[in-house]
Order: C-alpha cells, then structure tokens, then sequence
C-alpha cells in the first residue's frame, strides 16, 4: 500500500483509541490522489457526510457542484478533503447535536495529519475553503476576507489559493459574486498552468 491510503491506516490507528466510548468516525478524503491539479480542503464533515462516509456530500455537495462548474473542473479530476476529519457538534438548544466549527484542539490535532495527506496526495496547488483550512495550512494570522482571491505560500509547500467558504454566502449574500469572482480567476490561472 502507498500514497495517500497508507497515510489514512495510520490515521484510524492513531484516532481510534482517542475518544473511547464516544461515536466519532473520521470522513477522509477522496478522489483524484495521485498528483492532481488541485486539491480542495474544507473545514470538517457536517451531519450527511458521517452517514455517507464521504467528504462534501448532501448540501455541501451542491457548493461543491457549483464550484466545479465555475471553475470548469470534474470531481474526478480533484481531491477534496477536510481539515478536520470528524464532525464537531454541540447540543442546541432543542437538545439536538448540531455543527460548531473546529476549536483550536481539534484543529491542532489533525493539521499534521492534512500536511501528511497533502505530501501524500501532491496536488500543484491547494484552494481552502473559509478560515478553518487557511488557519491550519499558513501562518495562523491571516483571514479569509483579507486574503481571498489570492495565491500564498502554504506550510505544505504548495501553492494555497483562499476562498470564502461556500457556505458562509448562504449567510452573507453580498459575498457571492466576490465568490464567482475568485473561482473565475482560480480557474484561469489553472488553465494558464497556474
Ligand atoms: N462538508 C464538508 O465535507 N466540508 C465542509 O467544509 C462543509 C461541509
């Protein structure tokens, strides 16, 4: 076994022990993991994808459509994963679990595990989606609203591409053609061979 499927054997050995007694499967990521031409990283796997045991299914599969038909690209032709690979909950008010973002635990536990997938995976370039991914993969200082729509350097050594995460527009729609902006340009520095 090689590539990016060792890296995840290690990672369910690591995590299994982790949180004895409490139901905390861990999504991984998917598709193209040998050397694609982008790899997508969100920030954690909500409801849908723990049942499905797939990263962006459900609704964060129609932003992932969207993304993809803007940006002119296949899902096959791609790696998306998360930062996170479980998914954060917290009890509302309802008394039902709901998704919170990663806290800074979470995410310092699994970023050395994203660097490792990453150098296994070998995407030319890496695009983030929202704070949580761009937190893990740069200096920790900077933010999605002041750096979206552009290229940086990444802790993995590859190029890193920031975007609004797609989700956040739903809340915030004055965001969505900035959004359609930033993917169209990604796309034609893709096709430019970056
Ligand atoms: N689903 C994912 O897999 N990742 C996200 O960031 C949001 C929803």
């Amino acid at each position: 076994m090689a590539g990016v499927e060792k890296v995840y054997q290690e990672m369910l050995s690591f995590f299994r022990p982790l949180w004895p007694g409490e139901d905390k499967p861990l999504v991984l990521g998917e598709g193209k993991s040998d050397g694609p031409a982008l790899m997508l990283v969100g920030e954690a796997p909500g409801e849908t994808e723990v049942v499905k045991g797939r990263p962006f299914v459900g609704k964060a599969g129609k932003n992932l459509d969207e993304f993809l038909l803007l940006a002119g690209l296949k899902r096959e032709e791609i790696f998306v994963s998360n930062a996170v690979k479980i998914r954060p909950t917290e009890t509302g008010p309802t008394g039902r679990k709901r998704n919170r973002a990663p806290n800074k635990e979470e995410l310092s536990l699994f970023t050395p595990w994203l660097l490792r997938e990453i150098a296994a995976v070998r995407p030319r370039a890496i695009v983030t989606l929202g704070n949580v991914p761009l937190r893990a993969l740069t200096d920790g200082k900077r933010t999605v609203g002041d750096c979206h729509g552009t290229w940086m350097e990444s802790l993995a050594g590859r190029p890193l591409f920031a975007l609004y995460h797609p989700a956040s527009i739903i809340y915030r729609r004055a965001l969505a053609p900035v959004y359609e902006q930033d993917v169209k340009a990604l796309a034609a520095d893709l096709r430019r061979g970056l």
